[in-house]
């Protein structure tokens, strides 16, 4: 009891102070003898009101029942993004592949911003509505980059005036995405990774090169526009008001993300870093890469045309990517998702080490690889410029392509399907999916018995329930497998799913 009564008077007192400044706000605003005060008192009284309700909405946890004046938040979608897409008329039928591979017409807002009027037809059912960029040649020599940097300012002024226009039933737009034409990006992604933040306030949201050079020449604090970059609604609103003065400032900066990132610098708003937007800064061949991607959504691919195709199943870039992106429709947010788990029979003393990357490329090393070496790349890329192994942003392991004895048996992509509820194996009514990665049969096999019976293998089948994009909002958490193989077949099956708690991933053999 005593406690009690002590805490109740702990608790009175604040609140009679609370309620006595509180009166005495008020009369000082009422009473306020400035002429010309009250307008700036009811400024006041507006403000604090405004952050009582903000107080208290931070409160709710973003549900629909609140009963507060703020209308309730809802979670940001497609449908609150604006894209911004550089590109030039006579190189979209050289581009147009990349965009058209990611954007839908129905659900998605914003332009292809062109250098000029397209000669021809435009392809409206299947690229972005095109506007033309206003004449940027004032700023300098470099028109290009001055127009390209302008791109998230037109698009802001563009979608101001739409508003103003508009029939009111627009939605909002919280952010503006910028992408060049040879962007890809993976929608559902971008909408995980916009979604944890405040639109309104002022973000810059991107990634810097994976090359250390680019980053040097650059700086490490810019968003590269190839990867794409997102600016928050007030972000983009400050811009507007300052990108023609910058422009004017930084007319010597090379390329157009370099001067938004100076104007951005000027105005005080950091870069946030998602390492999901990939500008790909890297020469050869990204199969290294790809198959060992950061625990965090894949939001975006850039240099499809500057690298090799990052699989065999494809002729082109363009047809390599697409298998990438027709099985991230099935279950976007697991898309590249890498798994790793150790297979282990006693009868012929196989120790494999298998990786997933869920959606392109499967790894078997038919030995044991800790899972602190199969998370960094192999270095199967050089970088943009300098010495062939780097360095880069990241780790990389060695890759030796004359000795097939030092790398995995390699696997790529070839069939993916939603699989039904309650089929084999899965809980019943969970969706899944089950992906198959055909083994690369031009590839010269080492001459051990341990290579010997991994090659048997022919297929890795992967099972896979669907990941929620809601586990991308929770703490991140590579998951778990397990590896199937009857010692006869030419099919490893490996089941995906959440680690149970504590559970390693170890060889035990
Ligand atoms: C505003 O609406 C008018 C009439 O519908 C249209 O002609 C004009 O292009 C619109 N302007 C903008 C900026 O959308
Ligand atoms: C697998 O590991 C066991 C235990 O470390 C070892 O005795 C055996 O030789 C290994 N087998 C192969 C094929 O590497
Ligand atoms: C697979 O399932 C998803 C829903 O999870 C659905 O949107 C998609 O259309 C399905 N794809 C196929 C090929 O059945």
């Amino acid at each position: 009891m005593e406690g009690h009564i002590g805490l109740r008077r702990r608790v009175a007192l604040p609140l009679f102070m609370l309620i006595s400044a509180t009166l005495s706000f008020l009369a000082y605003v009422l009473l306020d003898p400035v002429p010309g005060g009250a307008a700036a008192s009811g400024r006041l009284i507006y403000q604090w009101r405004r952050c009582q309700q903000q107080q208290s909405s931070a409160g709710r946890s973003g549900d629909d029942n609140a009963g507060g004046v703020t209308a309730p938040r809802t979670p940001t979608s497609l449908k609150h993004i604006v894209f911004g897409i550089g590109g030039a008329a006579k190189k979209w039928r050289h581009r147009r592949g990349y965009v058209e591979l990611w954007w839908r017409p129905e659900q998605m807002r914003g332009h292809v911003w062109l250098d000029e009027e397209p000669g021809g037809t435009w392809p409206s059912a299947t690229s972005p509505p095109y506007r033309v960029s206003p004449d940027a040649s004032r700023f300098g020599r470099r028109v290009a980059a001055s127009r390209m940097a302008r791109i998230v300012v037109d698009s802001f002024e563009a979608a101001a005036a739409a508003a103003a226009n508009g029939t009111g039933e627009e939605e909002e737009v919280r952010w503006f995405v910028m992408g060049d034409d040879d962007t890809v990006f993976f929608p559902e992604n971008l909408v995980s990774v916009l979604r944890k933040y405040d639109h309104e306030q002022a973000y810059y949201v991107g990634a810097p090169s994976e090359s250390v050079t680019q980053n040097l020449r650059h700086t490490y604090g810019m968003a590269f526009g190839g990867g794409g970059f997102a600016v928050s609604y007030p972000a983009a609103a400050e811009l507007a008001g300052a990108i023609d003065g910058c422009l004017d400032r930084y007319r010597d900066l090379l390329e157009s993300d370099e001067r938004v990132h100076a104007c951005l610098s000027e105005l005080g708003i950091p870069l946030t870093r998602e390492p999901g937007f990939h500008q790909l800064d890297i020469r050869g061949d990204a199969y290294g890469l790809l198959s060992a991607h950061p625990v965090t959504p894949l939001v975006s691919l850039h240099h499809l045309d500057v690298i090799q195709p990052i699989s065999p199943q494809g002729r082109t870039p363009l047809d390599a990517v697409r298998t990438l992106v027709n099985a991230a429709h099935l279950d976007p947010a697991r898309s590249l998702q890498q798994a790793f788990c150790y297979h282990h029979d006693d009868g012929s003393n196989n120790n494999w080490s298998v990786s997933v990357a869920w959606g392109y490329a499967a790894q078997l090393y038919p030995w044991a690889v800790p899972a602190h070496e199969l998370k960094f790349p192999l270095r199967t890329f050089r970088p943009f410029w300098g010495k062939p192994d780097g360095p880069f942003m990241f780790n990389t392991r060695p890759w030796k392509p004359d000795d097939a004895c030092a790398r995995p048996l390699a696997f790529f992509l070839s069939h993916a399907r939603n699989e039904t509820a309650g089929g084999e194996a899965m809980a019943a009514d969970a969706a899944a999916t089950v992906t198959e990665y055909t083994r690369q049969t031009t590839e010269k096999v080492c001459d051990k018995p341990s290579f010997r019976s991994a090659a048997a293998i022919q297929t890795v089948r992967v099972l896979a329930p669907k990941m929620s994009p809601a586990d991308w909002h929770r703490a991140p958490r590579r998951q778990c497998c397990k590896t199937a193989w009857d010692g006869r077949g030419s099919v490893l099956e490996v089941r995906i799913g959440r680690c149970r708690r504590g559970e390693l991933a170890v060889s035990t053999a």
